[in-house]
């Protein structure tokens, strides 16, 4: 469907294109899960095949389940964890980096401090790029994951989300705020004046049709919504630490609040760091680590589709 192409921004996204990787996803899912893992199966989809992973900025999730969703399918991955270890050290600028590696793999996924910077890549690149996040502008690929996880709750038609916390460095509420108002989504935003979503994007939003209320407390939404989508306050964007300290902790996700709606989902696209109490985590509210598992089945239905392996393979 759209094997060959870069992965920059959700943006670039049909909503035919989105519902075709979740429909993958689902298939996968199984392959996902392992051999040894209760219905789990074996798949070599992508054998022969090499993901390389270069990551500028740090990562769990997303470089591990990379990695997994890769290695599940049987394809093998080369890794650039620390900067420190690699000729980025030396000086080399990103431009040769990324000539180089895409002669040593079939798709090369990056995160990088800088906003641009994968699609800057992309013109140097002989292989798909997948941007695992560029500064504070897109993660296309946690919104797929974010966006099946809501589908598997069967709240993606007719959703009502609330995008709470750093709406203006927070990338991953940027992709999916773009991927929601293709599906008609009545959207939240709560957060603190200072890093209110940017305007720019708010405009394009409504330009598409989107409903956007706008407001500063939780308490006020959380009966309204059927998903409180909460994020970290990104520390290491904030030129001013003082600023920070202004806003760290004006959110918290707590057991009285989920009170308020009992059926309410909280997702998170993780780290979190002190905006969720820890005893939501054993709440039936929670979704945030099955949301954080979804990165493997639907990182490997995007591999599939860019490296034109859509069949199963010889799946057992
Ligand atoms: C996020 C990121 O790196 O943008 N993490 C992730 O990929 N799951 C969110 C964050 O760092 O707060």
């Amino acid at each position: 469907m759209f094997t060959k192409r870069h992965i920059i921004s959700t943006r670039e996204f049909s909503k035919e294109e989105i519902d075709y990787v979740l429909s993958r996803a689902e298939e996968l899912e199984i392959y996902a899960r392992g051999e040894e893992q209760g219905e789990g199966r074996k798949s070599d989809l992508l054998k022969g095949k090499i993901l390389a992973n270069l990551f500028y900025e740090p990562s769990t999730r997303t470089r591990f389940s990379f990695e997994t969703a890769m290695k599940r399918l049987g394809g093998g991955v080369i890794n650039l964890s620390s900067t420190e270890a690699s000729s980025v050290a030396k000086g080399e600028n990103l431009a040769d980096t990324i000539r180089t590696v895409s002669g040593y793999c079939d798709v090369i996924v990056l995160r990088h401090p800088q906003e641009g910077a994968s699609r800057m890549a992309a013109s140097f690149s002989s292989v798909p790029i997948i941007n695992a996040g560029d500064g504070a502008g897109q993660h296309p690929t946690q919104t797929l994951l974010d966006l099946y996880t809501i589908k598997r709750e069967g709240l993606l038609d007719g959703l009502k989300i609330a995008l709470i916390g750093d709406l203006k460095y927070g990338r991953t509420v940027h992709s999916l705020a773009y991927a929601l108002s293709l599906y008609g989504a009545t959207l939240f935003f709560v957060s603190p004046g200072a890093l209110r979503m940017p305007d720019e994007i708010k405009l394009d939003l409504k330009e598409a049709g989107a409903e956007v209320i706008e407001s500063t407390d939780i308490k006020e939404i959380v009966k309204e919504v059927n998903v409180l989508y909460i994020t970290r306050i990104q520390k290491e964007r904030f030129p001013d630490p003082a600023e920070y300290r202004k806003v760290a902790g004006t959110y918290r996700i707590t057991p009285g609040l989920i009170e308020e709606n009992e059926d309410v989902i909280i997702m998170h696209p993780l780290p979190k760091v002190d905006e969720i109490d820890v005893e939501v985590d054993g709440t039936k509210n929670a979704r945030y680590f099955k949301q954080a598992f979804y990165g493997v089945p639907v990182r490997m239905a995007i591999l599939s589709i860019l490296l034109g392996k859509e069949e199963i393979g010889n799946a057992r």
